[in-house]
């Protein structure tokens, strides 16, 4: 792994992203941290600079819109020191495509899949020029499943987990140190279902205990497998990076 510069890391103010940004930190990453509540975004900062000696700079985007997505994408393809990039934010619909507001769909791949990719691009061209980097895409266990309900979200994670896999290979082929990594992650405990459109549909308590994983764990299990290559160059999905406790 490159010597620690700068991680750009989206959805930060919560979760799987609030953990990226610790533990990045921790490793010695400056921070570039991104979501729409700048509240949260200023506490996180405040809790990692009382522990860690790094620059963490604060950006008020919703990756839900263009405008948005094009001046993020301008300022990563402005900062050459951004060496790992990690495209996390997300959120989920609960019911059949049909009965879900066409506008939450269409948000959710504006955020899914259009950010991520435009990110991902942005921060490339750099670090292609540096032959050095990270690049994870969070991505889910529904990725990988075709099933009835919340159509949107398994496409645009099964979106993330091919993105992935093609573009490791494309980094393979013109031999850039760069790694890739779709992380896909099962039932987790953060803010994802605390919305009131899960908490009349989703029943957290009828999922057993055993299946639920921490944000630290999941973090934890991401990184490793990203120092030792593991799930970072294979274009199988077999290969990608499925959080287990027993790794
Ligand atoms: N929790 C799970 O069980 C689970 C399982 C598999 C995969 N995942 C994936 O993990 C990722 C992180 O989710 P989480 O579980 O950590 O949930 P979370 O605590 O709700 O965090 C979601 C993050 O995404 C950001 N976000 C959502 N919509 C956004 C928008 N329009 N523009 C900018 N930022 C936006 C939120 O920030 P703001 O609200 O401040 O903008 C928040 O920081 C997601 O991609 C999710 O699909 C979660």
């Amino acid at each position: 792994m490159e010597h620690p510069k700068t991680a750009f890391i989206t959805g930060a103010s919560s979760g799987i992203g609030a953990s990226f940004a610790r533990k990045l930190a921790e490793k010695g990453y400056d921070l570039a941290l991104t979501a729409r509540r700048h509240d949260k975004l200023e506490s996180l900062a405040k809790t990692i600079k009382e522990k860690h000696n790094v620059k963490i700079e604060l950006i008020k985007a919703d990756l839900s819109l263009a405008d948005d997505v094009e001046r993020l994408s301008k300022y990563i393809k402005e900062r050459a020191d951004i060496s790992f990039l990690v495209n996390n934010a997300g959120f989920g619909t609960a019911g059949f495509f049909n009965t879900v507001d066409i506008g939450k769909s269409l948000s959710m791949i504006n955020v899914h899949a259009y950010a991520a990719t435009a990110l991902t691009h942005a921060a490339l061209g750099n670090m292609i020029k540096n032959n050095s980097g990270a690049i994870i895409n969070v991505s889910s266990m529904a990725g990988f499943i075709i099933s009835p309900g919340s159509s949107v979200y398994h496409a645009t994670k099964s979106y993330l987990n091919v993105f992935s896999a093609c573009l490791a290979g494309e980094m393979q082929k013109i031999g850039a140190d760069i790694k890739i990594q779709a992380l896909c992650p099962g039932m987790t405990e953060t803010e994802f279902f605390d919305t009131d459109e899960y908490r009349n549909k989703f029943d957290r308590t009828k999922v057993p205990r055993l299946m639920w994983m921490t944000a630290d764990e999941v973090v934890g299990i991401s990184l490793k497998a990203l120092e030792s290559g593991k799930g970072c160059r294979d274009t199988g999905h077999r290969e990608q990076n499925i959080p287990r406790r027993n790794k």
